[in-house]
């Protein structure tokens, strides 16, 4: 069954992408459903509650689109996308544990409803599920390709964790950090989305090269909006990061350009964060002009994306991938 946007028994209110794209939205959504429908308990009630919280849904959108563009939709891809999206589920409940964060996209998170113990097996069913989902189906490859994405996360968030209040103004252990904790689920999305569609090797390669880089001009603008995003729209407070001490490529563009902050290195490794240095930082941010550095980077990412979907076969959904990639950049401008 496809659920239209009003009898959605989840009740989403989602942001579309292209309303085109609509029935691929639903589709997914009624399969998510699907999928968590065997889950009982104080796990269903987990389950429920992070698929109600919503989302943009854009990993499994990426599977699909990825797909399609070598290949025909099919159960086996749409059961690749509902995986992937149950990992980024299960990777969000655990962020918020390791974050200790109350609220993520305005709703309470599973640990402040439930509890830590309760929250950390949420996250374990459904990434269990999202694994159970790519053997029922027999992708063998894609299944290699998530389990390999999912170590790579963990050890992204690992070097977050080591690298809270430590100034370095060294960007490859940043770009380390947000290659393996973000980018690397975004380029897996669209591997796997070829792969299941069989595109040749070079191809393959093409589109994950996308999707590498689409995932850091994603992760980057979300640092950006850290500094002067609208809170509402965001789901949580602005310098949610700089408070937890995770340095981001702003604030590392800011320490590098002038010795005027070199004090600010040593404030920034003081635990816990010094609120009255906020609005200090903000000044210095807007003055110092690295957002607008911060948002070239960006670009220059989401250039080299479009580079690799221009090699792709010209069709709606490589078009729907551009639109999509415009989109971005149009978020953080
Ligand atoms: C949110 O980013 C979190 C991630 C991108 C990845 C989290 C990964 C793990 C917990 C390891 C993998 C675990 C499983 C179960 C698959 P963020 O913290 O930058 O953004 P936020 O502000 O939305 O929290
Ligand atoms: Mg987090």
């Amino acid at each position: 069954m496809v659920y239209t946007r009003n009898d959605s028994p989840t009740g989403f209110q989602r942001t579309l992408i292209n309303p085109e794209e609509f029935n691929y939205i639903d589709l997914i959504e009624s399969k998510l459903i699907e999928a968590l429908k065997d889950s009982r308990g104080i796990i269903r009630k987990i389950c429920y509650h992070i698929l109600r919280a919503g989302g943009k849904r854009v990993r499994p959108l990426l599977v699909c689109h990825s797909g399609m563009l070598f290949g025909e939709a099919s159960e086996e891809l749409f059961q690749a996308a509902v995986s992937v999206e149950l990992i980024h589920m299960a990777s969000l409940i655990h962020d918020d544990i390791i974050d200790e964060t109350e609220f993520r996209r305005n709703q309470p998170t599973a640990q402040a409803l439930w509890g830590v113990q309760h929250a950390v097996l949420g996250g374990d069913y459904l990434f269990a599920k999202a694994f159970r989902i790519l053997a029922d189906q027999k992708l063998v490859e894609p299944l290699e390709v998530m389990a390999h994405t999912v170590q790579t996360m963990c050890q992204g968030e690992i070097e977050q964790d080591s690298d809270q209040f430590q100034p370095l103004t060294d960007f490859d252990r940043y770009y380390s950090r947000i290659t393996q904790k973000t980018a690397s689920l975004i380029e897996a999305s669209c591997r796997v989305g070829a792969l299941v569609c069989q595109a040749p090797p070079d191809a393959v390669e093409t589109i994950a090269q996308f999707g590498l880089h689409l995932g850091l001009a994603y992760q980057i603008i979300d640092d950006i909006l850290d500094f002067c995003g609208d809170e509402i729209y965001m789901g949580k407070p602005k310098f949610t990061d700089l408070t937890k001490g995770n340095l981001t490529l702003p604030i590392l563009l800011l320490l590098e350009r002038s010795s005027e902050y070199e004090w600010l290195k040593e404030k920034l490794q003081e635990r816990p964060f010094d609120q009255t240095l906020l609005p200090i930082i903000e000044n210095a941010i807007r003055q110092s002009g690295v957002l607008k550095e911060a948002y070239r980077i960006t670009v220059n990412h989401l250039d080299i994306a479009r580079q690799n979907l221009r090699q792709c076969p010209n069709s709606p959904e490589r078009r729907f991938l551009e639109e999509l990639t415009d989109k971005l950049q149009a978020r953080a401008n």
